[in-house]
């Protein structure tokens, strides 16, 4: 059997991999191209595949051997997932192990936008620390304001958590079924545009969807307080980039603080670069150690199990294990 690995990843999952079945490795830093990758899973019983990585059903139709699409990643919006599910492919994703990885990382760039740690830094090799300035560097404080959280499901809650040692207030915004009081003591759901208006951070922990795609725009921009504090660890197309743009240069909000951006990369130009109460990451609130081994290793799992006709531990359509391809 053969698995073709669209990216090197950490040896927890590759050396797995490697142990029981034939492995492609896509060596290339930048994704491979449609053909290349076509070249490079001709074939392969399994696709082991990244955010970056476009799986619909075209791809498939030229790759009728795949049997397992397993993404090195919780999210799946890169994956067509009925396409694969039309044709008997299940699709793996890596949920939990990076829950908390990406919840700190979400609190770091709230902290860091709110406290103005990139340019108060910035400021020091550049020569401009002269004195202790009564009015420098002035942000937000973090401990006792409110923190609306925009999906309320793994990472959400561990975002809620931590707020929890800063004495935030927590409104939240979820599309599961049950109301009232939320997964912590001081967590209220309310409806978007209340957590908007009264919120001073906004996190966004909800996956990309045609419902998420956009969601945050320019109603929703002036919705918010003009101190408010915008944080994406979700996906960049949530959020309406221009109109992001515009309202950090107009004042309509204060800053962001983006892990996320649309398009991916964002150019080296992008005027939101030069703004200074944005921080811009480059996708990056998963990358420890620690939690990209662990990732890998469960991708690695969630794909030998499918080829060995076991259930895989994360599936998003365990539907196509009864009538498994091939
Ligand atoms: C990263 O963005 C992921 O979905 O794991």
């Amino acid at each position: 059997m053969r698995i073709a690995v669209t990216r090197r990843i950490p040896e927890a999952g590759l050396g797995l991999l490697d142990e029981v079945v034939d492995v492609s490795l896509w060596e290339g830093v930048l994704p491979p191209s449609r053909e290349e990758l076509l070249a490079l899973a001709e074939g392969a019983d399994g696709l082991l595949t990244l955010l970056t990585d476009r799986v619909d059903g075209a791809l498939l139709d030229r790759l009728p051997t795949v049997r397992v699409v397993s993404n090195f990643a919780v999210g799946f919006d890169n994956i067509d997932v009925p396409a694969c599910t039309a044709r008997g492919v299940a699709v793996c994703i890596t949920p939990d192990v990076l829950t908390e990885t990406t919840a700190d990382f979400a609190f770091a760039l709230l902290l860091a936008v709110a406290r103005q740690v990139k340019e108060s830094a910035n400021s020091v090799p550049a020569g401009r620390w002269q004195t202790w300035e009564p009015l420098g560097f002035l942000g937000h404080d973090v401990f006792g304001a409110t923190l609306g959280i925009v999906g309320m499901g793994r990472i959400g809650r561990a975002v809620a958590r931590r707020s929890q040692g800063f004495d935030m207030r927590i409104l939240y915004t979820d599309r599961g079924e049950q109301a009232g009081e939320g997964p912590e003591p001081l967590a209220k759901r309310v409806d978007l545009d209340t957590l908007l208006r009264e919120s001073d951070f906004v996190s966004l922990h909800v996956p990309l969807t045609a419902e998420t795609r956009g969601m945050i725009g320019r109603r929703e921009f002036e919705s918010m307080k003009r101190s408010a504090i915008l944080i994406n660890t979700a996906r960049g197309p949530v959020v309406d980039t221009e109109v992001l743009a515009d309202a950090l240069d107009s004042g309509v909000i204060w800053g962001a603080g983006l892990d996320v951006t649309d398009p991916e990369p964002l150019p080296a130009t992008h005027r939101l670069l030069r703004l200074p109460q944005v921080i811009v990451t480059p996708h990056v609130a998963s990358a420890t150690e620690a939690t990209r081994a662990r990732m890998a290793e469960l991708a690695a799992r969630n794909a030998l199990a499918v080829l060995h006709g076991e259930t895989p531990p994360r599936c998003v359509n365990p539907e196509v294990l009864e009538h498994a391809r091939g």
